[in-house]
């Protein structure tokens, strides 16, 4: 099936958290509490196509034929360190899932991501694999994350985020048109220090407490 290549979950509920973890003044617990709880609900959107078989099984009244998620696990991997705090929920939701992780920082000469770390799980040709990272902006780790991943041998990709910039999008939209996004929101523009504006501030700042 033919996938658009950005999604906004427009859910009421996730458009209302989304504006309470917008505000400055909500604190560390707070911003964790929501993100928890929005995640649950992107979790429901993004793999809203996985596929389903069915299997039999006896309820207290009879047998049935019933659905059941079908072939490998999905995988999902986290782009360091904010994209922790969308794991989590959707663990909750996927407690089966398999689970990577890729670091990457800035080089501050060339401005180029570099990985300082790479665990993804066996197999991911096998599996839908959802990347997460809350923010969206520049695009260029994200980018830099899928090439590395498409390399591991996955095919079957999509990138989960809060925020997205159009920036950002495009950047995807020209690397990787393969690759749908899902957002709560597509904000208006990057500033120049590269935050989304209006956005959140820094996600991984909010939610770890660290500034
Ligand atoms: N990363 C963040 O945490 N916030 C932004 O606004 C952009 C990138």
């Amino acid at each position: 099936m033919s996938q658009k290549h950005l999604t906004i979950i427009d859910h009421p509920l996730v458009q209302h958290k989304l504006t309470i973890m917008r505000q400055k003044d909500v604190s560390t617990a707070g911003f964790r509490r929501l993100l928890r709880e929005i995640s649950l609900l992107l979790a429901y959107e993004v793999t809203r196509e996985l596929e389903l078989t069915t299997t039999r099984i006896e309820t207290p009244i009879c047998e049935m034929d019933a659905p059941m998620l079908e072939g490998k696990k999905l995988a999902l991997i986290s782009i360091l360190r904010a994209g922790n705090g969308l794991l989590d929920g959707i663990l909750e939701m996927i407690p089966s899932a398999r689970v990577g992780f890729v670091g990457l920082y800035r080089d501050p000469e060339t401005l180029q991501p570099v990985q300082y770390y790479n665990k993804v799980p066996k197999e991911l040709d096998a599996r839908m694999t959802i990347v997460v990272d809350p923010m969206l902006a520049t695009g260029n780790s994200l980018v830099a994350a899928i090439d590395l991943l498409k390399q591991a041998g996955a095919k079957n990709l999509r990138f989960l985020c809060l925020l997205a910039a159009p920036e950002g999008v495009e950047r995807m939209r020209q690397a990787h048109p393969d690759v749908p996004i899902f957002t709560a929101a597509l904000d208006e523009r990057l500033d120049d220090h590269g935050y989304i504006v209006p956005g959140l501030g820094d996600a991984g700042d909010r939610m770890f407490g660290t500034k």
